[in-house]
């Protein structure tokens, strides 16, 4: 069976999308999840943008094995060199350097003639690839360039030494049939196409991404760029799990295999929801709470007689296996690691304890703690392993007739900051006590609330988003008590802005 090589582009193009930013723990996080679901290649940031992208690039090169790490370069010197840089202690390397080929681009964003465009994506191949063993050339807005120039473009880039060619869809402009016979004419029509493998990368915009990859698969296409739960600039990328369970479930149009261990699918994507704070709609397609469920009557009916009735795929085949009550108080270390485990959940002996004592505080206070509880709870554990300050206590008054008035005192490394303050309301005490305990002033854009798991003892979930100075930075935090929930959201995102500001 032909293979179809998946190139997961959540870490870059997701992670560049409104809501979607990730610190660079996060983002070795969903890295490790993305080598364990077996994705072919990780795109891990886009070095020259940002130190934190170069970082991000870097933690990931050093700790993921097994999938290929490639770096977002433009065609220029200084991007190629910060993205070689950035991944030279991974595994396996890879550069991706992109150059827009249309004329609205090349006219109004590059403003460069044709061949100047060519001479510069040529000089860039030859030199990523005098650096890395393979190198991946994407003629940015492919889909609304000219056919003959793009065959140009990319023969000469194919004789300088691309091995990948990626024909993106940026705009999401193209429709499957046209982006079918698009791929088929550039195979077509560029002669040395043989010596690279065809990859495509399709946005959202009409809704058809995950469609026309499917359409280039039929037409030539070897590798798909995708992203988890299809996150990407503006209405997202293709998704990974959309695609691969296309071709898995209709084996009989697409002869294919990938790597991808589907039972892995549904805890990648929560895991990926939790870090963002981005939940997943209902409706979604494989990963949505709604997508094996049956409501109507007819339909629970055909189900109980025989589910291919109404299921093209069991939910066990991407991991939604029927029991999410997971474990109480009296759960021993071993069964809770072993349901982290079935969870998809690998965490280092450190870590695993953190978690565990996290989970016993729970469990004290509600009685059945649920997968998604789980997955809360192990995202803040590791969340909070390079946290500079943490919530040691709190105290707070309130009432119809009285004052909010808060006290927290707040742990960093050996010394604690204690202080009190009253607010409009509790959570606005609880923020100025944080603030005046650590001397840091921030203005709360965003703060929402929800509720994990069913039932009135759910872990409440608070994300905030606060700006300091010119910056804007997410915290989420957990707990069966809002209020402390809402603190150790805000210390989580004054964690993030001291990560930076440490560089
Ligand atoms: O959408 C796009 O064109 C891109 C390229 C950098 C591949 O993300
Ligand atoms: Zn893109």
């Amino acid at each position: 069976m032909d293979r179809i090589y998946i190139f997961d582009t959540t870490l870059r193009d997701g992670e560049q999308s409104p809501g979607a930013s990730m610190s660079i723990e996060q983002k070795y996080e969903v890295a490790v999840q993305l080598a364990r679901l077996g994705v072919d290649a990780i795109e891990a940031g886009f070095p020259i943008s940002s130190p934190e992208q170069f970082k991000g690039c870097r933690m990931i090169s050093q700790k993921v094995k097994g999938p290929i790490i490639t770096a977002l370069a433009r065609c220029l010197e200084e991007d190629l060199e910060a993205a070689c840089e950035s991944i030279r202690d991974a595994e396996r390397q890879r550069i991706h350097t992109f150059i827009a080929t249309s004329p609205i681009h090349m006219q109004h964003k590059l403003k460069k003639e044709p061949d100047e465009v060519i001479e510069m994506a040529e000089r860039a191949v030859k030199y990523a690839r005098k650096r890395v063993p393979e190198v991946e050339f994407s003629p940015e807005d492919a889909t609304r360039s000219e056919i003959a120039f793009l065959c140009r473009i990319l023969e000469r880039v194919i004789k300088a030494g691309a091995t990948i060619i990626n024909i993106p869809d940026t705009v999401g402009y193209s429709i499957p049939e046209e982006f079918g016979s698009f791929i088929k004419a550039l195979k077509e029509g560029v002669p040395n196409i043989d010596k690279a493998v065809i990859s495509v990368h399709c946005h959202n915009d009409l809704g058809v991404a995950v469609a026309n990859s499917l359409a280039a698969v039929q037409n030539g296409a070897r590798q798909v760029e995708v992203t988890l739960n299809g996150i990407g600039e503006r209405a997202g990328n293709a998704s990974l799990e959309e695609f691969v369970m296309a071709l898995s479930v209709r084996k009989d149009l697409f002869p294919y295999s990938t790597g991808i261990k589907t039972r892995l699918i549904y805890n990648s994507s929560r895991l990926l929801s939790n870090i963002i704070g981005m939940p997943i709609p209902r409706n979604k397609p494989i990963v949505g709470e709604n997508a094996f469920a049956h409501e109507a009557g007819i339909h629970q009916d055909g189900i109980i007689k025989h589910r291919a009735t109404y299921e093209i795929m069991t939910p066990e085949s991407v991991g939604r296996d029927a029991s999410t009550l997971v474990m109480g108080r009296h759960s021993g270390l071993r069964g809770f690691n072993k349901r982290l485990n079935e969870l998809g959940l690998i965490l280092s002996d450190k870590e695993i304890k953190g978690a565990y004592q996290r989970f016993l505080n729970i469990a004290d206070k509600k009685k059945e703690v649920f997968d998604d509880d789980l997955f809360i709870i192990v995202s803040e554990e590791l969340g909070n392993q390079a946290e500079t300050y943490m919530l040691d206590y709190f105290n707070f008054q309130s009432g119809n007739m009285a004052v909010p008035t808060a006290t927290v005192r707040i742990k960093s490394g050996d010394q604690y900051y204690e202080e009190a303050s009253t607010g409009d309301g509790p959570v606005d005490a609880v923020f100025n006590a944080i603030d005046r305990a650590i001397g840091i002033k921030s203005t709360l854009k965003e703060y929402s609330l929800q509720a994990v798991t069913p039932g009135r003892k759910a872990i409440g979930e608070v994300s905030v988003n606060i700006q300091i100075g010119e910056k804007s930075f997410i915290g989420r935090g957990a707990s069966t008590d809002i209020l402390e929930a809402s603190a150790r959201a805000y210390l989580n995102a004054i964690n993030r802005y001291k990560a930076v500001i440490k560089g």
